[in-house]
C-alpha cells in the first residue's frame, strides 16, 4: 500500500509535481471534493492506468455552491479519504485550504456558454458551472497534468470541462469515467449520505424508471411519450422533478422525435432536502 504525499498548499503541489515531470513521470489528476467513495476509486484506478503518478485532489469549492446550498453540511472527511486513496494507491493528496484557492483579491472567473448552458443543471444552479470550471482551469494549472479523470454521473460538468479545455487551449486529456452503482442501481454520490432510510429505500426507482424508458425510446417509441411514464413513477415516488430530458450526448442539445444513435438521458429530482442527479446512455 502506497501512504500518498500529503499537500497541503499550492507551492507543495507545484514542487512534487515539478519532481515526477523532471524525472520523466506522467501525471494524471483526479478533481474531487472529498468525501470518497468507490465511484472515486474507480477515477483513481482508471488515472492509474494512464499516467505514471496520480494526484487526486480534495477541495470543496465554495465558489460552485449557491448561498442556499449545501457547502456547509458537505461532508468533510479527510482522514478517511487519505486512507481510501493509499488504498486505492494515489501517490498525492492535495488538499489545499480556501485561502490559498481564493486569497483576498480573487476576481477571476471562467464562464461558458454552450454545454453550460444548456438548459439542464444551469437551469437551477445558474452560478455552479462557473464555480466549477474556475477551480477545475485552477487545479489543471496548478497541477499541469497530462491527463485529468471526471465522472460521467455529472455529465453535464463532464461537457462544461471538456469545452473548457478545449476553447482555452489547456494540454491536457480530459477523460470521462463510469458511473459506479450501489448493488441496487443507485449511482454512488458524496450526498446520498442526506437521505433518511425510507429515502435511501426508493431513490433506486430513479435508475429504474430512466432505463425502462431508454429501452422504450431504443425499441421506437417516441421520446415524450416514453419519457412520460418515467415521470409520474417517479413523482410517485416522492420526489420532485427538476428535469428528465434526452439530449444529445455530445452537444447536451435538445432532440425530438424517436431514437437515433448518441443521445443520453439526464435527471435530477429532489427526494426531501436530497438533490440527486443521474444520467444514462439511451
Ligand atoms: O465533481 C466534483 O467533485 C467537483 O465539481 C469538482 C470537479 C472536483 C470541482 O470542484
Amino acid at each position: 500500500m502506497t501512504t500518498p504525499v500529503l499537500l497541503p498548499t499550492i507551492a507543495a503541489l507545484r514542487a512534487q509535481t515539478r519532481l515526477w515531470r523532471d524525472a520523466g513521470e506522467s501525471i494524471a489528476l483526479v478533481p474531487t471534493m472529498g468525501a470518497l467513495h468507490a465511484g472515486h476509486m474507480s477515477l483513481v484506478q482508471l488515472a492509474k492506468q494512464r499516467a505514471q503518478r496520480v494526484v487526486a485532489t480534495i477541495f470543496v469549492n465554495p465558489t460552485q455552491f449557491a448561498p442556499n446550498e449545501d457547502f456547509n453540511k458537505y461532508p468533510r472527511t479527510l482522514e478517511a479519504d487519505v486512507a481510501r486513496l493509499a488504498e486505492a494507491g494515489a501517490d498525492a493528496a492535495f488538499h489545499p485550504g480556501a485561502g490559498d484557492m481564493y486569497p483576498d483579491g480573487f476576481c477571476t472567473l471562467v464562464s461558458l456558454r454552450g454545454p453550460a448552458t444548456a438548459g439542464l443543471e444551469d437551469r437551477f444552479r445558474p452560478t455552479h458551472f462557473q464555480g466549477v470550471a474556475t477551480v477545475v482551469a485552477k487545479l489543471l494549472l496548478q497541477a499541469m497534468p497530462d491527463v485529468a479523470i471526471f465522472g460521467e454521473k455529472d455529465f453535464q460538468q463532464l461537457a462544461v470541462i471538456r469545452q473548457m479545455s478545449t476553447d482555452l487551449n489547456m494540454p491536457v486529456q480530459i477523460l470521462g469515467a463510469p458511473t459506479v452503482r450501489e448493488a441496487d442501481g443507485l449511482a454512488m454520490s458524496s450526498r446520498n449520505v442526506y437521505l433518511s432510510d425510507e429515502e435511501r429505500a426508493v431513490a433506486p426507482i430513479l435508475i429504474c424508471s430512466m432505463t425502462k424508458a431508454a429501452q422504450r425510446i431504443h425499441d421506437g417509441e417516441a421520446m415524450e411519450a416514453a419519457l412520460a411514464p418515467a415521470r409520474n413513477k417517479i413523482t410517485g415516488a416522492g420526489f420532485e422533478i427538476d428535469y428528465l430530458e434526452v439530449r444529445d450526448a455530445t452537444t447536451l442539445a435538445t432532440v425530438q422525435g424517436r431514437y437515433r444513435p448518441g443521445l443520453r438521458m439526464l435527471i435530477a429530482a429532489r427526494l426531501g432536502r436530497t438533490r440527486l442527479i443521474d444520467n444514462i446512455e439511451v
